[in-house]
């Protein structure tokens, strides 16, 4: 079975947010990824709303016919936002104020009862729960322990490694995706991933998902979203 592509469409509110003008329309961006064959359509509604905001959530809510995942903290606030609007999937994401993206993946391991009361809350609301971890077997079986139904694989190491680095980094990725299987974890992957790196993420066996962003947006900008879109997918195949 073909790798599912969630595309991100983060970046389209922050060009938005640059004027704070109302265009360009994250929600005409996702119609057009999803005609350009995404399988589901990711957004991240941080803390400060810098780019995606709660008006966004919810039209993108009614709007999109393939899946909604919802990048979030697992904070009481976020909980109960996830919980009002219901979209398909939550994604739970570490989240630093400063950050220029998401750097790195949850502490499960750390934070358990934490993160499992949010896995439960959102759950009982009907929602898919995934957690972004590193590829790191520490934090799979905390994944798993605190009931969540997948992982999100962090893959930025690897698309910024080079060389002997990439081959360790891209081990790692094999090895937490087995394990998660072998958990019983539906295993999806992101972030710095692109039509260059990306080859080898689509390969990899039980890979369910990979959530792209920046990578299409950015061809996105020069040659239309749909086709973008269509040109990624053409790589999972
Ligand atoms: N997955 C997660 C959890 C993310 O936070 C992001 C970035 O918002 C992505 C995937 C997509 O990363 P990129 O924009 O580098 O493709």
């Amino acid at each position: 079975m073909a790798v599912k592509l969630g595309v991100n469409i983060d970046h389209v509110a922050t060009v938005r947010e640059a004027r704070k003008a109302q265009e360009p329309e994250p929600v005409a961006a996702a119609i057009l990824a999803e005609l350009g064959g995404a399988d589901g359509i990711t957004i991240h509604l941080r803390a400060d709303r810098r780019h995606i905001k709660d008006r966004d959530l919810r039209l993108l809510r009614q709007v999109v016919k393939t899946k909604l995942n919802m990048e979030m903290a697992a904070t009481e606030g976020m909980i109960k936002v996830a919980l009002d609007v219901g979209p398909h999937q939550v994604t739970l994401v570490p989240e630093k104020p400063n950050e220029v993206t998401t750097e790195g993946g949850l502490d499960v391991e750390h934070n358990k009862e934490m993160v499992a009361q949010a896995v439960e809350r959102l759950k009982e609301g009907g929602i898919t729960v995934s957690i972004f971890i590193d590829p790191d077997p520490v934090q799979v079986k905390a994944a798993k322990e605190s009931g969540a139904d997948a992982i999100e694989i962090h893959t930025g190491l690897y698309a910024e490694a080079r060389g002997d680095e990439r081959k360790k980094e891209y081990k790692k990725i094999v090895d937490a995706a087995q394990l998660a299987q072998n958990l019983g974890l539906v295993v999806h992957a992101g972030h710095g991933l692109d039509y260059r790196n990306v080859g080898p993420m689509a390969s990899i066996p039980g890979m369910g998902e990979l959530n792209i962003g920046h990578s299409i947006v950015a061809r996105a900008v020069l040659v239309g979203m749909e086709r973008a879109v269509r040109e990624m997918k053409e790589l999972l195949k």
